[in-house]
């Protein structure tokens, strides 16, 4: 018998039915001898031994399909060692629901929170493998992670559909990108979708030097500008800010987000009109793109041989177009964030495109 356990956790995105459909399909050779428990709503469904048994008609039909079918959740890594309001230790009912079930192995679906929990259990004695997810792609060791795409082409279409809005009225629009404190996702809908101005939190802007492009623009005889602005955008000023004074100032600030103070300090010192658009979570939900359906089928099967293999301890990522398998201690706690001087950079630049600096 392989008995495996299936859980998806963090924020969601689009592919992560994919993946495990691939991780399942990638198994079919043993599926007379297989099981597989999926933990509802992440860890708490391992937590909490909430699980069911999922058959091989439960990955059917499901490569095209966002969200994912076992639900997830949030349950912060710095909590995981402190006990729930019942005092229940969360670490020990998660080893003792997987020794209870008698899995070979857990296959966790996450982000950088969720890796750094399955390397806890990892060195709790679980046999863990990892499958990259996230919009953000900002998982170190891993080039890209799945939902990265998709999500960049439903930033890019919001940027296309505010081109033809903002050249019709020539106005500044500002449209907000998620991607949390790291840049990929900004920066790749950015020029993808033609932006004047990209700010993402890796590099700080000068809000002179996001007037100053501005302006250039009108002086160009251009009407309109874009800016595609990261949720973690940071000014220069904010950023030479201590960690607790930066805190204090984001409780108290009065705007739902940077795109507005950023839209408040433009608009006062130019007198332009300016607009804001927020896709938020609508970059995370709908049908995977190809590039990630295929990317993920790719990790899920990878993942499916390391489990055939009984070799665990691993995120399956991909690097430089191969698949490859990444030791958990090696990545759980590193952030990949965008290099200030990297070539999409340096390539954007060199078009025109304004990065604040
Ligand atoms: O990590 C994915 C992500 O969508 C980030 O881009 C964003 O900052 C965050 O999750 C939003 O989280 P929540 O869904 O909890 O609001």
């Amino acid at each position: 018998m392989i008995r495996i356990g299936l859980l998806t956790s963090g924020g969601d995105c689009q592919a992560l039915n994919a993946t495990m459909r691939g991780v399942v399909k990638g198994l079919a050779a043993n599926v007379d001898r297989l099981e597989v428990y999926g933990f509802m709503n992440g860890y708490k469904g391992l937590i909490y031994g909430d699980y069911r048994l999922l058959t091989a008609q439960d990955f059917s039909g499901i490569l095209t399909r966002g969200g994912t079918i076992i639900g997830t959740s949030r349950q912060p890594f710095k909590l995981m060692r402190e006990p729930d309001k019942n005092g229940l230790d969360k670490v020990e009912a998660m080893k003792q629901n997987y020794y209870k079930l008698r899995l070979d192995c857990l296959v966790i679906l996450g982000g950088n929170g969720t890796q750094k929990t399955a390397n806890l259990l990892r060195e709790e004695g679980l046999n863990i493998l990892h499958l990259p997810k996230t919009i953000d792609n900002d998982i170190w060791g891993t080039d890209m992670t799945f939902g990265f795409y998709s999500a960049i082409n439903i930033a890019t279409d919001a940027i296309d559909c505010i081109h033809t809005t903002a050249a019709s009225h020539n106005r500044v629009f500002i449209v907000e990108i998620m991607g949390h404190k790291v840049g990929w996702l900004p920066l790749y809908a950015g020029i993808a979708g033609g932006a004047d101005i990209i700010l993402i939190p890796e590099i700080p802007y000068d809000i002179n030097k996001v007037i100053e492009a501005i302006q250039a623009r009108s002086r160009a005889g251009k009407g309109f500008t874009i800016l595609a602005v990261a949720e973690g955008a940071i000014s220069k000023e904010d950023a030479a800010l201590s960690k607790k004074e930066f805190k204090k100032k984001m409780e108290e600030r009065k705007h739902p987000s940077v795109s507005y103070e950023l839209a408040e300090s433009i608009q006062k010192l130019t007198g332009l009109e300016i607009r804001i658009t927020v896709p938020g979570h609508t970059q995370r939900g709908g049908s995977p793109c190809p590039y990630d359906r295929i990317l993920s089928t790719r990790l899920g099967s990878a993942c499916a041989q390391l489990i055939m293999d009984g070799k665990f301890g691993y995120m399956v990522g991909i690097v430089n177009g191969k698949i490859k398998k990444i030791p958990l201690e090696e990545s759980a706690g590193k952030l990949k964030t965008v290099p200030p001087d990297c070539q999409e950079i340096q390539e954007a630049k060199r078009i025109g495109i304004s990065f604040g600096d």
